[in-house]
């Protein structure tokens, strides 16, 4: 293919995800030099925003807990292989879901912290947790725990084989905000009963951000004859840790959040002697190659879009460059930013806890008495793009700018105020 050509297809590709064609085949820059962190931190993230994201000034965007930004490195690792793969300028059919995709998933395991045989490729932390909870043998009377803060793709997989199969899906309520993460962890342990088969919850909480003390939960309930379910869609890429140092049985993620990875990128774990108890529950040919294929046994799907898995490993080989450690002290340094802010606000009901172990990225508030409504209404306005619920729920990655977390908060000043018109 020549440069024309390329630059034709990279157009087309770009206009394939809706991105303005100049701008798809943009090459970002290499990254600053950490010198420039040194010295100046401010400047250094001001330029990671504008120089390896797609974002233009007049967005501000605090919604990670949804959905993530790809940085440019990622799209272009996209448009790069649809264009290869479209004029077959590689060896092997381009897509997923019969690959084992040997060297991705060793690549993405080290980053995680895990074996690769104990990892597989999904679409997000949803697919994987009905992985899970299909896959497991259950019978009806066998006792589900989560927690009253999961989300929906996390906690429907349990409902439906509660409606389906008999088995008793148990609430426990929060203490929103906790005092200590020893208070959660007892709280959970605690809730274990003679029919509990399986202890389901999230890593970080959709709701409001709460980092779980996973390891100590975990370990409680397997010196119980407990299975553990981590639902951690927000864990990878908002903290660093590693998977089998989490000391749970199954972990589902979602790394199109906070690992920079594309829309449809989804991670499943489970320890080695675990995943040989789960059924396949998506099933083509090496369902019941448990030996040979391992963890590989639940990407088996189907053809699938392999060029978003050559993104997920731009996006966390992005992250590496930067720093697991530097991403995590940025984005907490914001969420900090976020929750001092939010302390001082008049009527103003907490619901993360001031404990800084237990959130990194996300700061939940409340306001009492003020109609969220023009809040929403304003930040449409202002081009905030903001979670809309009955609460607040801010997130921070490395492209939010300190001026983006004062634009939501001025706006929630003017309508406290009755200043919004
Ligand atoms: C804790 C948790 N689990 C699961 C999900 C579902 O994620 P996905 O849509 O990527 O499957 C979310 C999404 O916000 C979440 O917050």
């Amino acid at each position: 293919m020549n440069r024309r050509e390329a630059l034709k297809g990279a157009a087309y590709a770009a206009a394939l995800f809706g991105l303005p064609p100049a701008r798809g085949a943009t090459a970002a820059p290499p990254l600053p030099d950490k010198s420039v962190l040194e010295r100046d931190p401010e400047a250094y993230w001001g330029r990671i925003r504008k120089e390896q994201f797609l974002l233009p000034d007049w967005r501000t965007f605090l919604n990670n807990g949804s959905l993530g930004v790809a940085p440019k490195v990622v799209v272009e690792a996209i448009v790069d292989y649809l264009n290869r793969s479209a004029a077959l300028m590689v060896e092997e059919y381009p897509r997923w879901g019969y690959e084992t995709l040997d060297e991705h998933r060793k690549e993405i395991a080290e980053f995680v912290g895990c074996r690769p045989e104990d990892l597989a490729l999904t679409h997000n932390a949803t697919e994987a947790m009905s992985t899970i909870a299909n896959g497991l043998d259950l019978k009806a009377g066998d006792e589900v725990i989560m927690t009253d803060h999961e989300h929906p793709g996390g906690s429907c997989c349990w409902l439906q084989r509660q409606a389906r199969h008999g088995i008793q899906v148990r609430q426990v309520k929060l203490p929103i905000p906790p005092s200590s993460p020893e208070q959660i962890a007892d709280v959970l342990v605690s809730a274990i009963g003679p029919r509990t088969r399986v202890l389901s919850f999230s890593g970080i909480t959709t709701t409001t951000g709460l980092v779980m003390p996973v390891r100590q939960i975990c370990d409680a309930a397997r010196s119980k004859g407990v299975i553990t379910v981590i639902d951690g869609a927000h864990i990878n890429g908002q903290i660093p840790v590693r998977l089998a140092d989490l000391g749970c049985d199954y972990f589902a993620s979602s790394p199109h959040k906070w690992l920079f990875a594309p829309a449809g990128c989804g991670l499943l774990y489970g320890r080695e002697e675990m995943l040989d108890r789960l059924w396949v529950n998506v099933v083509t040919s090496g369902w019941d190659k448990k030996e040979e294929l391992k963890a590989a046994r639940f990407q088996m799907v189907g053809t699938n879009n392999r060029a978003i898995f050559e993104g997920f490993l731009a996006g966390v080989r992005f992250l590496k460059q930067i720093g697991p450690g530097r991403v995590y002290d940025r984005i907490h340094q914001l969420a900090r930013g976020v929750y001092e802010k939010a302390r001082t606000l008049p009527n103003v009901e907490m619901l993360t806890p001031a404990d800084e172990r237990m959130y990194a990225g996300i700061v939940s508030f409340r306001i009492k008495g003020l109609d969220l409504k023009p809040v929403w209404a304003m930040c449409k306005q202002r081009r905030i793009w903001a979670l809309e619920s009955d609460k607040f729920r801010v997130s921070t990655h490395i492209h939010t700018r300190p001026s983006d977390v004062d634009m939501l908060f001025e706006v929630i000043r003017e309508v406290q105020s009755g200043k919004a018109a």
